[in-house]
């Protein structure tokens, strides 16, 4: 069997920096992993693995840190090309710019060439797993996981269920999104290595009928994910209580009609009440923190510490986010968590982006590290990619030191290579 070994700074994660501290974080400074048939094989020092492994392909990295590719836990792939349009908030962002871009996807060949622009860019930036919302149209949904599974990717990805207020061009009913998301998962859900994700977009958009109709799939089928948004600008909140004054509040909008339990994903999650928090920590959900979006469309400022008691995933939710990049939004999350009070590690960021992912989209035993058995995606870091990061690092006296002016100011020139199930996808 042909091995490929990897030597570089090998990231190793041994617990849960949010509340096992930094430590739960480590480096095998001269390390290697090594891949066989699309896994990770091993890993370890690279004095040992290169005697344990001696007819193996070396790639040798040099000081350069490999990592888990990142994981991107919300997304919006469809919005690929409105991103960083200027001036709006997110109702208005919505209508004026999302949904016409959206209704657009009506065309198969517009979905299939966004869907191939998009994993191209998520990919140069070393991202090798994301969970995106398509649009309306189930063929967008066909073009996103077609383009995953021809580059190998393990890719989460629904249709977007909406039933009212949004263009008439971009309704379905209670029953068509029924019974297209049911089509849609037993077509590709457990496919190669796609996953299909119920996706009502959010209350506003979804009746209680529909959402009704969801939770009634998702009964039927209980190891898929669900992912939606919650409380994310208060203006979206109060249009919630006057659509539904008799439920207590936003996340009881989704909980009546079936939607919290393990496995249910939120977006944003930024303006909880305590009531709200304590039955999301309660029900095991997860939540996408996406703070390039938080902070460019005005919404708020994401409260960190929940990810001490409830799976917290990093995320770009492009087009809102500003950067396709999870190195940006990590740079991101460590901004709005200063704001708050709240000094993030390195450790806790790059965890965040990759394993923290990983278990908020539930696939932990699959991605998210480089333990072996563990499915080969890595993204190759280049600690030193500029002159102003290369500059900033010398004086690093441990890897954290030398890895943070990468995360405040790196970009895809950090990227050295990425692998995709133990395949390299760039040069
Ligand atoms: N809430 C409902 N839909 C969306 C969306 O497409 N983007 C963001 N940021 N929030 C939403
Ligand atoms: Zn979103």
């Amino acid at each position: 069997m042909m091995t490929d070994l990897l030597l570089g700074q090998v990231i190793r994660y041994a617990g849960d920096p949010f509340t096992d501290g930094p430590s739960a974080v480590q480096v095998v400074t001269q390390g290697a992993i090594a891949i066989e048939a699309g896994r990770i094989a091993a890993m370890g020092e690279a004095t040992d693995l290169r005697t344990r492994f001696p007819q193996a392909r070396i790639h040798d990295h040099g000081t350069h840190l490999i990592s888990p590719g990142f994981i991107d836990a919300h997304v919006h792939y469809p919005q690929t090309a409105i991103i960083a349009s200027w001036g709006k908030r997110l109702i208005d962002w919505l209508n004026t710019y999302t949904f016409p871009e959206e209704m657009r996807f009506a065309d198969p060949a517009y979905a299939e060439a966004i869907a191939n622009r998009y994993l191209d860019l998520v990919l140069a930036r070393g991202t090798t797993t994301v969970c995106s919302y398509a649009t309306i149209h189930p063929t967008s949904v066909d073009a996103i996981f077609t383009a995953a599974q021809a580059r190998g990717m393990r890719l989460f990805a629904g249709k977007t269920c909406m039933d009212r207020n949004a263009p008439e061009g971009l309704l379905d009913t209670a029953q068509s999104a029924y019974d297209d998301s049911k089509r849609l998962l037993e077509k590709w859900h457990g496919k190669d290595r796609l996953s299909y994700v119920i996706t009502p977009r959010f209350s506003p958009t979804s009746t209680p009928e529909q959402l009704a109709a969801l939770g009634t799939l998702w009964r039927e089928y209980p190891d898929c994910l669900m992912q939606t948004h919650l409380s994310e600008q208060t203006d979206e909140i109060a249009w919630v209580q006057s659509l539904s004054p008799q439920s207590r509040d936003y996340l009881d909008t989704y909980e009546a009609q079936g939607l919290l339990r393990e496995g249910a994903l939120y977006g944003h999650a930024i303006h909880l009440t305590d009531r709200e928090k304590a039955r999301l920590i309660e029900a095991g959900a997860s939540l996408a923190h996406c703070p390039t979006s938080n902070t460019f469309i005005g919404s708020g400022l994401f409260d960190m510490s929940l990810a001490q008691h409830l799976r917290v995933g990093l995320a770009t939710d492009t087009g809102g986010g500003s950067s396709f990049s999870m190195l940006r939004t990590m740079a991101a999350a460590y901004e709005v968590a200063q704001l708050r009070g709240q000094s993030l590690h390195p450790s806790q960021l790059w965890w965040l982006a990759t394993q923290g992912s990983a278990r908020a989209l539930r696939a932990e035993d699959k991605i998210g590290n480089l333990a072996p058995g563990m499915e080969a995606d890595i993204v190759v870091i280049d600690l030193g990619s500029t002159p102003a990061i290369e500059q900033a690092t010398r004086r690093a006296e441990d890897l954290w030191q030398q890895l943070f002016p990468t995360i405040m100011m790196g970009d895809d020139r950090a990227v050295a290579e990425v692998w995709v199930a133990g395949s390299r996808v760039t040069p």
